[in-house]
């Protein structure tokens, strides 16, 4: 096979994050870039390994031509079968449907996940292994080895493929089939949920919902599940076109970007049920009339009901959340008899568990919630879920939420980011604060009084690999809590987080203001790791 080798030196900063690399699409865009970073995953895998692919993107800006990148590269690298959603597309956890389905031996993903797309906008790539599931610890540290250590990529000279035919065809050794995005995850669906009882539930005139696909990866599975599939009324699907650019949004379901659904929702039309996932589908967010559910509570809500849903009948076999998320499910966990696990911030830390049968579900404060009918985090199954929970309760959102608060306490939790904060800055106060866990037992913040304090270190009970430095938590007598945490996502600067819990049993205390409820641990924050000292920041810029 005519292969090219292609000289070229290592690049700075080839370091994956929480999540694959992120960059500025301008940092992708220089020579050689990209295919640092393929070659360094292809000299990482075992020998042998690579040979049978998934590729898709979320339609960012750049993804078609980097497949055309990884199409050359992987059939120069030995590999001899890819699969690609057409026009390049595939949410994230259908990738991880795929290399499950065809048992494939990993799939690469081209996204930035919510970061904003466009020429000035963000890229991203991920390497998943053959368990669906983005790549361990391990696995992204030997890529970035790989990376400090090129002298050469390997790519041939073979045509573009048509992305938007569907069928096959030959690129070199290599067969690559372009398939429909949407079939085999639209067929996981229907054998996870009561698709019967979805259809009569979204037909009903007096339950309307609304999904916002935020111009992003999901508005072709959501109209092809919601609408085509299940008779949710035409327009049920908002911003379902993906954009290279998102339409110059800002694909992350929350308050502050999902605006136009949050609009609708506040609006004259009586809509039972909102909902917005992310850049590659993999986030959501969820809303009942007027009434927003924390992640953290949606993940402890669907632990507590989902026996209900045809897939999961047998039960819950554990679940699991990432530290920062609040500790919510871990009563529901208690009163089911099940483990539940606490892991660092980031997906790849539940497949061993999910792989290990120890869990069916888990998610995180990040508006991701998954369970192990894939290995990453599924924005649309999320949805699926609280409708077939609706459908089978036959109560409203809202009431659900309510009536799982009266059973198990509610735990008001908020998170706020300090974002593009200068890095020197930034870890000044990270290593202050952790210079000073020892001594903070026993030390009163206002009416707080601190019982422990720690940096977080997860030994993963499959494998026994230990990850250390995950985060700062701080635990008060009350049981009141504050972790601190750089993001592993940013691409600009560091990103300070600041995550917030206080649990409430009182019955009579279960609708109050979640900010006002937490403001003395916010000052309590601030006295104890001076963030607005180190920031310069009175505010943070995004709280969630
Ligand atoms: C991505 C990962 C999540 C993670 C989130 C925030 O969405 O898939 O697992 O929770 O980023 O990570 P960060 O390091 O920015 O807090
Ligand atoms: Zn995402």
């Amino acid at each position: 096979m005519p292969t090219n080798r292609v000289s070229t030196r290592p690049f700075e900063g080839q370091k994956p994050g929480t999540s694959g690399l992120r960059k500025k699409v301008s940092e992708f865009q220089q020579p050689g870039y990209l295919e640092n970073f393929v070659q360094a995953i292809f000299n990482a895998l075992p020998p042998g390994g690579g040979r049978a692919l998934v590729v898709g993107g979320d339609g960012r800006y750049y993804n078609r031509e980097a497949i055309q990148t990884i199409i050359r590269m992987a059939a120069a690298n030995g590999c001899q079968r890819m699969w690609i959603g057409r026009g390049g597309l595939l949410s994230t956890p259908a990738v991880s449907c795929l290399i499950r389905k065809f048992g494939a031996e990993g799939g690469i993903v081209l996204s930035a996940s919510h970061n904003p797309g466009g020429p000035e906008g963000d890229f991203g790539i991920k390497f998943n292994g053959t368990n669906g599931g983005p790549a361990t610890e391990a696995v992204t540290a030997a890529i970035y080895q790989a990376s400090l250590q090129l002298d050469h990529y390997l790519t041939c000279d073979s045509e573009d493929v048509s992305l938007d035919r569907l069928g096959d065809s030959m690129v070199e050794d290599m067969v690559v089939s372009v398939i429909d995005p949407v079939a085999d995850y639209a067929e996981l669906m229907e054998s996870l949920f009561d698709f019967p009882a979805l259809s009569q539930l979204l037909q009903h005139k007096r339950f309307r919902i609304c999904f916002d696909a935020m111009h992003a990866v999901t508005g072709p599975y959501a109209k092809a599940i919601l609408e085509e599939r299940l008779g949710a009324p035409e327009g049920t699907v908002i911003n379902a076109e993906p954009l290279p650019d998102f339409g110059g949004g800002h694909p992350d379901p929350n308050l502050v970007h999902a605006a136009e659904l949050v609009a609708r929702m506040n609006g004259d039309e009586p809509f039972a049920f909102g909902a917005a996932s992310d850049g590659d589908g993999d986030r959501n967010m969820v809303l009942g009339t007027g009434f927003y559910i924390n992640p953290c509570d949606s993940l402890a809500v669907l632990t507590a009901n989902l026996h209900l849903l045809p897939g999961y009948r047998d039960g819950v076999a554990g679940v699991a959340r990432s530290m920062p998320t609040s500790r919510a499910v871990d009563r529901v966990a208690k009163a089911k008899g099940i483990p539940c696990y606490e892991t660092p911030t980031g997906w790849k830390f539940f497949g061993n568990l999910m792989d290990d049968g120890r869990i069916t579900l888990c998610g995180e404060e990040s508006f991701g919630t998954g369970s192990s009918h894939v290995r990453e985090k599924d924005g649309l199954w999320a949805v699926l879920c609280w409708l077939n929970i609706i459908a089978s309760r036959q109560q409203p959102a809202r009431a659900i939420v309510r009536s799982h608060w009266q059973r198990f306490g509610r735990d008001y939790f908020s998170r706020h980011d300090y974002e593009e904060v200068d890095a020197v800055a930034a870890n000044q106060l990270m290593d202050q604060l952790r210079g000073s866990l020892t001594s903070l037992p026993g030390q009163r913040f206002g009416e707080h009084v601190v019982a422990s304090a720690d940096d977080f270190s997860y030994t993963d009970p499959v494998d026994g690999s230990v990850s250390e430095g995950q985060g700062l938590r701080v635990l008060f007598e009350d049981d009141a809590r504050i972790v601190f945490r750089l993001s592993g996502t940013g691409t600009a600067g560091a990103t300070l987080r600041v995550y917030y819990d206080r649990p409430q049993r009182d019955p009579a205390r279960l609708e109050l203001d979640t900010q006002r409820t937490l403001a003395s641990l916010f000052a309590a924050a601030d006295e104890m790791a001076g963030i607005s000292r180190h920031t310069g920041r009175s505010t943070p810029d995004v709280i969630t």
